[in-house]
């Protein structure tokens, strides 16, 4: 095959930050995807109606000339959410809320410390429609990291699950067999996102050789044998698993660092890296389920009408990109091939 042609497809988990770096992030993103779920681990976070609005509006202010690029933004669940705030931000259109457990990763400490008080909050969500997007990541001292992820699932998901049978869940950047497992045995009601590094990288090719610090990020690699699960679960096109790149920027002098920052920035490439994963699986007619319809009909969203073509060229992703303020970041793979380019 050498053009591929999908409905246009959209992120279900991007990380954009803020002020002067929104002109690198949402033109990268606004390039592929029709909208983007933007996190709302913004310093400070995004707790309210009034502070999404805001946010929304200045990443509109971004937005490339002639773009109808949509960011959808969220709500960031603290100790102190109320039900009432969560219907008020769903009265102002917003979609979703992050469940951040404190301390998990970038910019959590304001998540929160006791999931058990969060029912009441659970049911509003559950009442007025609202999803709940969960950083699944147990934040225990005494729990290893590679462990993290399962253990929040039997400790937690499975918990609010039973509780909360009606409410929309994603598991966000599922990492384990143990997730994905989990996932499938579900309801309808819950699903889950695959960033890119997840799919085409295991903890090896992390730490074999020196550390690569531009493929750290949470929940950390794992093993092969979970990456391979990961690769099964999307090859076999079940709508519980769609797109979403956790594209998170960080300085390049804040990655490569003895105190290295997590986060892959992969929106420069997201939607060429997921069609080099799915010809790789021999999976290219799964792509457009992945990419562009099974996130939108989770969220209860129309389907993009646009489409995109994918050219089967090879190109050499930068080795850096420069953002504003004298920065650097350096994008996730850099200085490697990449087989599929998006026709513009
Ligand atoms: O690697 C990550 N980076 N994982 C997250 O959950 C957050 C993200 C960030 O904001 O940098
Ligand atoms: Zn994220």
């Amino acid at each position: 095959m050498k053009e591929i042609t999908i409905t246009k497809p959209d992120d279900w988990h991007a990380h954009f930050r803020d002020h002067e770096i929104l002109a690198e992030t949402v033109s990268a993103s606004a390039r592929q995807f029709g909208r983007s779920i933007a996190m709302p681990n913004l310093t400070p976070p995004v707790v309210n109606a009034e502070l999404a609005k805001a946010y929304e509006k200045r990443i509109l202010e971004h937005r490339p000339k002639g773009s109808d690029f949509t960011p959808l933004v969220t709500l960031y669940l603290t100790n102190a959410t109320t039900p009432a705030q969560i219907k008020e931000a769903r009265d102002h259109g917003v979609l979703a809320a992050k469940l951040y457990p404190a301390g998990a990763t970038t910019n959590s400490s304001n998540g929160v410390n006791d999931i058990s008080k969060m029912e009441s909050v659970f049911t509003a969500m559950d009442e007025c429609g609202m999803l709940l997007l969960i950083h699944g990541e147990v934040t225990d001292g005494d729990i290893d990291i590679f462990d993290r992820e399962k253990v929040f699932i039997e400790k937690y998901l499975q918990g609010i699950i039973h509780k909360h049978p009606t409410l929309k869940v994603v598991l966000e950047h599922i990492t384990t067999k143990d997730a994905a497992d989990f996932v499938i045995g579900c309801s309808d009601n819950v699903a889950a996102t695959l960033t890119p590094q997840h799919l085409m990288l295991n903890r090896n090719d992390l730490l074999v050789g020196g550390i690569k610090p531009h493929y750290y990020c949470l929940p950390i690699l794992k093993r092969n044998t979970h990456q391979e699960a990961l690769r099964k679960a999307v090859a076999s096109g079940s709508s519980k698993f769609f797109l979403g790149t956790d594209s998170a920027p960080h300085m390049k002098d804040q990655k490569e660092s003895a105190c290295g920052c997590a986060g892959c920035y992969s929106a420069p490439a997201a939607i060429e890296l997921y069609t080099d994963i799915f010809e790789e699986l021999g999976a290219l007619d799964k792509l457009e389920g992945f990419a562009s319809h099974h996130g939108a009909d989770f969220y209860g969203l129309p389907r993009n009408k646009e489409k995109i073509t994918l050219v089967k060229e090879s190109w050499t992703m930068p080795s850096e990109v420069h953002v504003p303020g004298n920065n650097v970041i350096v994008p996730f793979w850099a200085d490697q091939k990449i087989g599929w380019r998006l026709k513009s």
